[in-house]
């Protein structure tokens, strides 16, 4: 959002931050524990069970997404040309398919928010190629955050490396400030221009989240209701983060320990 909601930014305090780092831990560590049940055969469904079992016996944490506005599951899946929002259902994972899995965890409180890509079975290439133009987006976009720097300096790192690639950028969806809240101000566009929008100021948290589309960057919405696809059919990649501002830098909240920085 622009400058004139820097005032509806929520600056988090040293104790709200430390319970963050909580949620956001949760939050990545169900990614991980996912991680070793997504392969070919396996459907949606099953994940989402594991991750609501996860969530609620062993982290004694909540699942945000479920009945979110009445969304249906725990955790969003999005294959292949769906960009974000898809539901999990009875649908096998095939060879090939690329998936997105997002995670957002409430844990005393406070909320963690993270995503990522899997290529299931044998990678494609056009499959591999959005996962990681996707992946470089969102790095991109953390290498610009510290304090003094503007929302518009993010979108715009995220927007040159994108079309760099001949990819673009889906602009109906943005990162956002989260928390306390799943969703706060301010929005997070993932294109703009350098200099523009909010200064960056310690203690804002908020999210990174790129949609990147191999094709155009249309997208409309299924009859389901939330499932996000790309109008082209062209496949379409997301990663997510939850960040806090330090004096000095960033804090990914949602760090995974065997993430590879691309
Ligand atoms: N986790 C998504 C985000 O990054 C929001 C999902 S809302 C849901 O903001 F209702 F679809 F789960
Ligand atoms: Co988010
Ligand atoms: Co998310």
């Amino acid at each position: 959002m622009s400058d004139n909601n820097a005032d509806k930014v929520i600056i988090k305090t040293p104790e709200q931050l430390a319970g963050m780092r909580i949620a956001g831990k949760c939050a990545a560590d169900v990614l991980m524990m996912l991680s070793e049940h997504v392969r070919v055969g396996v459907t949606t469904d099953t994940l989402d069970k594991l991750a609501y079992d996860y969530i609620v016996n062993e982290q004694k944490a909540i699942p945000a997404c479920l009945n979110y506005k009445g969304f249906p599951r725990s955790i969003c899946t999005s294959i292949n040309h769906q960009v974000c929002h898809g539901i999990p259902g009875s649908k096998k994972l095939s060879d090939g398919d690329i998936v997105n899995i997002d995670v957002t965890v409430i844990k005393n409180g406070y909320f963690g928010d993270t995503s990522m890509m899997f290529e299931i079975g044998k990678p494609t290439i056009r499959g591999s190629r959005i996962c990681r133009i996707a992946h470089e987006c969102l790095w991109i976009g953390i290498d610009q955050v510290k304090p003094g720097a503007t929302l518009g300096d993010i979108g715009y790192a995220i927007e040159q490396h994108a079309k760099n690639n001949h990819c673009s950028v889906v602009q109906e969806y943005c990162g956002h400030g989260v928390g306390l809240e799943f969703h706060e101000e301010p929005h997070v566009m993932h294109y703009g221009k350098k200099g523009e929008g909010l200064v960056l100021a310690p203690g804002m948290t908020f999210t990174i989240e790129p949609m990147i589309n191999l094709g155009k960057k249309e997208i409309k919405i299924l009859p389901d209701g939330w499932t996000v696809v790309t109008k082209d059919r062209a496949l379409s990649a997301q990663w997510e983060h939850t960040l806090a501002i330090t004096e000095t830098g960033v804090e990914i909240l949602t760090l995974r320990p065997n993430e590879a920085r691309p």
